[in-house]
């Protein structure tokens, strides 16, 4: 075993997901039992990095945490680069991460987070801040790595909760329309409406027409299948307002209101909302969870800087934060799961 004096830090930054404590543990255990490293955790992302405020993570602290939800440093969608009118004119939010990093003696900044937190990671990189990035988010959408931790957590608990709504949507004969996070990509949509078994699933990657969708309906109905089930991202483009202004009301109210108006069926809808970031994760997060968090540490090992550790496939690796920062990563129209769910006869609300 190779022993180093690195003091490292680590930050849990934007919205919270199952997992993070493991991926707390999984880079923190590495870095101190296997590279005798010590530890500094900051508390509520960026904002405990502006505001010097942290705890030690010794091998006590990051016990009994695996299974635990949210982060035990608290998070905060805290953007240092965004200058906001409260800021102090002395000293810039990212001058004061750097004055911090230094004055701590840090040898490396470990993020923990989507692509805000990626993308910040790699502007403070920018300013000569040894950094990591380690994707989370239950929206699947970080760029440069194929799978984000959090994201089968949530794909489950959604999946689980549109099962429930089977049974409600058969015994009054209703539509049952349930809108999904996600962001801006369909992801989670996709993954929770195909193993929920959802009738129409509505992502933002694939526009939709509300004629095509209750003509959809309208055939199951006269099929004799007694409900559908719509899911719906909360992503999805809605059609402005007469008056030109943006639609502001959610997804799946908007949608829910159109198919009864269109069909005449009676439709009901359900935001799943936070409950699909909350609680423990799954045992398959757990696992993507640690294995992201030990590959950090082995990166920091290594001095692999400036990067984000990432999937490609099963197989570890890192990838450029330069690339993750360049934007959201979005769902193929052509991806196989799309496909496959359109052979079952599932419709996407576009033409065929
Ligand atoms: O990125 C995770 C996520 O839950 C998205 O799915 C959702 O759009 C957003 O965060 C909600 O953000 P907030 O926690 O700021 O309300």
């Amino acid at each position: 075993m190779s022993k180093g004096q690195k003091r490292i830090g680590i930050l849990t930054a934007g919205g919270d997901c199952p997992g993070l404590n493991a991926a707390i543990r999984g880079v923190g255990k590495t870095a101190l039992l296997k590279y005798g490293y010590s530890i500094l955790g900051f508390s509520s992302g960026y904002l405990g990095l502006i505001r010097n405020e942290y705890k030690v993570l010794d091998e006590l602290a990051l016990s009994g945490i695996l299974t635990v939800g949210g982060t035990i440093l608290g998070s905060s969608r805290e953007k240092p680069f965004k200058e906001t009118e409260y800021d102090d004119y002395i000293m810039s939010k990212p001058d004061h991460i750097v004055e911090n990093y230094k004055a701590l003696g840090l040898d490396c900044l470990v993020c923990i987070g989507g692509n805000g937190t990626q993308k910040t990671a790699w502007r403070l990189a920018e300013l000569g801040i040894n950094v990591i990035g380690v994707p989370k988010t239950i929206d699947n959408d970080v760029r440069g790595t194929d799978l984000t931790f959090g994201f089968d957590s949530a794909v489950a608990i959604a999946a689980e909760a549109i099962d429930r709504l089977h049974t409600t949507a058969n015994s009054h004969k209703r539509i049952m329309v349930v809108e999904v996070m996600g962001h801006s990509a369909g992801w989670l949509t996709l993954n929770a409406g195909v193993a929920a078994g959802g009738d129409v699933i509505l992502i933002p990657e694939i526009p939709y027409d509300l004629d095509i969708i209750a003509e959809y309906l309208n055939r199951r109905a006269a099929l004799g299948k007694p409900y559908s089930i719509v899911v719906v991202a909360e992503g999805i483009a809605l059609p402005p307002k007469s008056s030109g202004k943006p639609r502001t009301v959610p997804a799946g109210g908007f949608i829910a209101h159109q198919i009864q108006k269109i069909t005449g069926l009676e439709t009901r809808e359900t935001i799943l909302g936070y409950i699909q970031r909350g609680g423990s994760p799954t045992a398959r997060d757990r696992v993507v969870a640690t294995e992201l968090g030990s590959y950090a540490a082995e990166m920091i090992h290594r001095g692999d800087f400036g990067k984000m550790a990432a999937y490609d496939g099963f197989a570890l690796k890192s990838v450029s934060l330069e690339d993750v920062a360049k934007g959201a990563k979005t769902v193929p129209p052509d991806h196989p799961l799309i496909a496959y769910a359109r052979s079952l006869d599932t419709c996407f609300g576009d033409r065929r």
